[in-house]
């Protein structure tokens, strides 16, 4: 991807948003009707990341509306949580052809939007929703049964692997599973801050950075 600097100087999600444009970086935007760019609180302590649009989300232009999107709503419920209190976005912005798999190609044009997306809300946690967002951001071969239920750390924010609402439509057990998942990921979301950890002072601090600098800064080291 040849526009990094500029993805990296956008200094709000509106920003990044119109950046991205009627995008055409790749060959999903043959196929999309909408591209998801993202929902929720731009200073969401939490945030949430899928793989990619399905159909519903796709029609509407927004994350996880669908049916596994319905879960979701309840499993932020059963905490006490809204989904606009929370950030919601995806590896990829467009949906792939029939759900497949994202390509490689598609994901070095997106992933820079997503740790760009990463970078401006600044979550001190971010949930990874299923295997393949999961493996991308944890950079690993490893699957979601083995990882889910631990706490990862990357970039001083606390990163807890779950189950993508979708694999838990049909499964009790597995829909057991990631309310007790939820119950931690509260947990997490209650523990005190370390050091090294993206919080409190840090983030308003980064964000007065942030504010102050108009000039696109050097390239940052990726976030994942
Ligand atoms: N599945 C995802 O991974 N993301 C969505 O937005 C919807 C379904």
């Amino acid at each position: 991807m040849m526009d990094h600097p500029r993805v990296q100087a956008c200094e709000t999600l509106e920003e990044l948003r119109s950046y991205i444009g009627d995008c055409q970086r790749c060959p999903l935007a043959r196929t999309r009707t909408n591209l998801v760019f993202g929902v929720g609180s731009p200073r969401a302590r939490l945030m949430f990341i899928g793989e990619a649009p399905g159909r519903n989300e796709d029609l509407q232009g927004e994350p996880f509306v669908g049916a596994a999107g319905k879960l979701l709503d309840e499993l932020l419920a059963s905490i006490g949580l809204d989904r606009s209190e929370v950030y919601i976005a995806n590896v990829l912005k467009c949906r792939p052809p029939g759900n497949r798999d994202p390509l490689p190609e598609e994901m070095e044009q997106c992933t820079p939007f997503l740790e760009q997306q990463v970078r401006l809300v600044d979550p001190e946690v971010i949930a990874t929703l299923g295997n393949f967002a999961t493996r991308h951001v944890l950079k690993t071969q490893a699957g979601i049964t083995r990882l889910r239920g631990r706490l990862f750390r990357s970039a001083g924010r606390k990163v807890v692997p779950i189950y993508h609402p979708a694999a838990a439509l049909y499964d009790r057990t597995k829909q057991d599973v990631l309310f007790e998942d939820f119950q931690r990921l509260k947990a997490v979301l209650e523990m005190p801050a370390e050091s090294g950890d993206v919080s409190g002072a840090q983030r308003t601090e980064a964000r007065t950075r942030r504010s102050e600098s108009a000039q696109p800064g050097p390239e940052q080291p990726t976030l994942f």
